[in-house]
């Protein structure tokens, strides 16, 4: 009978694909700096401009083809070996996945996947990071959109999201603002007792008891390696 890992909760946001060269979206020169967020990645956008916001999506995965995960998503991979680590990223790039993660629950959907608008729950993969989708596009006679969350919209995976933060043993944030809800708001399903960490260069506010770690992903994750194993 092998001993049950400690389950090791991880939520990231955009700051873990930093050090891959991918934009945040609230640092300075971050994407929403470059972008209306709500011409691009909100609902009411969709229905005023859908194929600019079809072409704003297909320019984000096109970019997925320059770059790799970094050492940080290697990290997470590797304490699979000692924990069972749940990942449970805002993200909507692969790098996890490319990384080699085994559990990923991706809250604001993926840049490799889209859906027929008719019915939500009929979600293609697609192949090539140069695959690109118009307004017109269709897959099985249905007119598909990208498979992300956009503000104004549901999160249908948070409340899957809350039952594995619930069952943490512990708990880690990073690279995240903390500024969307509900992600920002997983913090409050971790079980009392249960360690939490926050690695992030620029932290944002945090309960007291959160252990804050204020370096970049991937030498905070260097550092809490040391704590942890
Ligand atoms: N390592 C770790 N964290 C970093 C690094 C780094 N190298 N560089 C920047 N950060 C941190 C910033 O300090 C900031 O706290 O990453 C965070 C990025 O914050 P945001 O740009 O707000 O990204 P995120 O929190 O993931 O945004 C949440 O907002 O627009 C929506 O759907 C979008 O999923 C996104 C959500």
């Amino acid at each position: 009978m092998t001993d049950k890992k400690p389950l090791l909760v991880v939520s990231t946001g955009a700051g873990i694909s930093a050090e891959s060269g991918i934009s945040t979206f609230r640092d300075a020169g971050g994407l929403w700096e470059q972008y209306p967020v709500m011409d691009v990645a909100s609902a009411d956008g969709f229905a005023r401009n859908p194929a600019l916001v079809h072409r704003f999506y297909n320019e984000r995965r096109a970019a997925l083809a320059g770059v790799k995960p970094n050492r940080a998503h290697i990290i997470l991979r590797e304490l699979e070996e000692k924990f069972d680590v749940a990942v449970i990223t805002q993200n909507v790039d692969d790098l996890h996945e490319r990384a080699g993660s085994s559990n990923i629950t991706h809250l604001h959907g993926e840049l490799m996947k889209v859906r027929a608008i008719d019915n939500p729950s009929l979600i293609y993969p697609l192949e090539h990071y140069t695959d690109t989708t118009t307004p017109e596009s269709t897959i099985d006679g249905h007119r598909v959109r990208p498979h992300i969350v956009f503000f104004q919209e549901a999160v249908p995976m948070f409340e899957p999201a809350t039952e594995i933060v619930a069952k943490a043993d512990i708990f880690v944030i990073i690279g995240t603002s903390l500024a969307v809800y509900p992600a920002a708001s997983l913090l409050n399903y971790v079980r009392p007792g249960v360690p939490v960490y926050y690695i992030d260069p620029h932290p944002s506010a945090v309960p007291k008891g959160v252990k804050v770690i204020a370096r970049t992903a991937s030498a905070g994750l260097e550092e809490l390696v040391k704590e942890l194993c």
